[in-house]
């Protein structure tokens, strides 16, 4: 049911952890399944995204996207990281069965909110970026979880 890719990030998931004093960090929760995602970036002068790590307390899919979500997100500017779509995830990971379609919505907007908080802290409007519906991020400030 799941791919290959799926598996290995879900049992060897990438960038896990946090990033002290961030450029930007942004929580995620999808109400109906209680899931919820973290993601942490760096921002260098540039605007270049230098670092990427992510805390997600979810099912394997979540934990899988949230993974290549940050891989993906790596090395890629504030513009093109904007423009990651859970599709992309998606795709990256050779597909996720239909139930799961969701899970992959929660690592773009985990990315979006990362990218908002950034943008807060630096004031800055990034140009299409929206805040998530499912930004939590002000509700749980120093709460772990
Ligand atoms: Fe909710 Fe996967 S079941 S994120």
């Amino acid at each position: 049911m799941y791919s290959e890719k799926v598996m290995d990030h879900f049992q060897n998931p990438r960038n896990v952890g946090e990033i002290e004093n961030a450029s930007g960090v942004g929580t995620v929760g999808n109400a109906k399944c209680g899931d919820i995602m973290r993601m942490y970036i760096d921002v260098d002068d540039n605007g270049v995204i230098t670092e990427c790590k992510f805390k997600t307390f979810g099912c394997g899919a979540a934990v899988a996207t949230s993974s290549m979500a940050t891989e993906l997100v790596k090395g890629k500017t504030i513009q093109e990281a904007l423009q990651i779509t859970n599709k992309a995830v998606m795709e990256a990971l050779d597909g996720l069965p239909p139930v799961k379609v969701h899970c992959s919505l929660l690592a773009e907007e985990a990315i979006h909110a990362a990218l908002w908080d950034y943008a807060e802290k630096h004031n800055i409007v990034i140009e299409g970026l929206e805040k998530p519906v499912n930004d939590i991020s002000e509700h749980e400030e120093e709460e772990e979880y």
